[in-house]
């Protein structure tokens, strides 16, 4: 197996519609016009191949002036793989790289701990966005 993860060009905006789709739009019931919110043009992306196949994908979106992570998805068949571990390494330089000193996401509430182990905490209260349990937290890059 050989599994490589990389920035996407917004040519590529299909292939990692197709993996959000799958993973939130299918996986977990949110509704597609969430889930294509219309702001990919205004985000830096990155995709992850296996053996050439595109199985996962996350989105670098400045909010407020901050760096925010979103719509980090792996194929339910490729989890597991560290390809999410991978993901979030991929989106934390291209912050860096764009000067961002933090990176702030909305974590599912069952997927805290992921985020946990890579050095994230969680601010505030959690709330609900498209129907699911969310956490803010971030960390910094420096
Ligand atoms: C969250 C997600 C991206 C993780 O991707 P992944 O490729 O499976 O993650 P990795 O293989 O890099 O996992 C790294 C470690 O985190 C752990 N981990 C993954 N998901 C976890 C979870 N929900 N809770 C706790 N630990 C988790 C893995 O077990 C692994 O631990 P290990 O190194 O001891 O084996 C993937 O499960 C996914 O797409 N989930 C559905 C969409 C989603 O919830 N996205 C997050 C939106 S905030």
């Amino acid at each position: 197996m050989s599994a490589e993860v990389r920035p996407a060009g917004l040519e590529e905006l299909p292939l990692l519609h197709a993996i959000r789709r799958e993973v939130f739009v299918v996986g977990q019931g949110v509704p597609a016009e969430i889930e294509v919110d219309g702001r990919d043009a205004d985000c830096a992306h990155v995709l992850a191949l296996v053996d050439g196949a595109p199985v996962g994908t996350a989105r670098l979106r400045v909010v407020d002036g901050h760096g925010k992570a979103e719509r980090v998805a792996v194929l339910a068949s490729h989890r597991g793989l560290g390809l999410g571990v991978a993901l979030m390494a991929a989106l934390e330089a291209l912050a860096r790289d764009a000067g961002h000193d933090q990176l702030h996401l909305h974590a599912q509430w069952p997927v805290v701990p992921f985020y946990e182990r890579l050095g994230y905490v969680g601010r505030g209260e959690p709330f609900d966005e498209a129907g699911i349990r969310h956490l803010a937290m971030g960390r910094h890059l420096r």
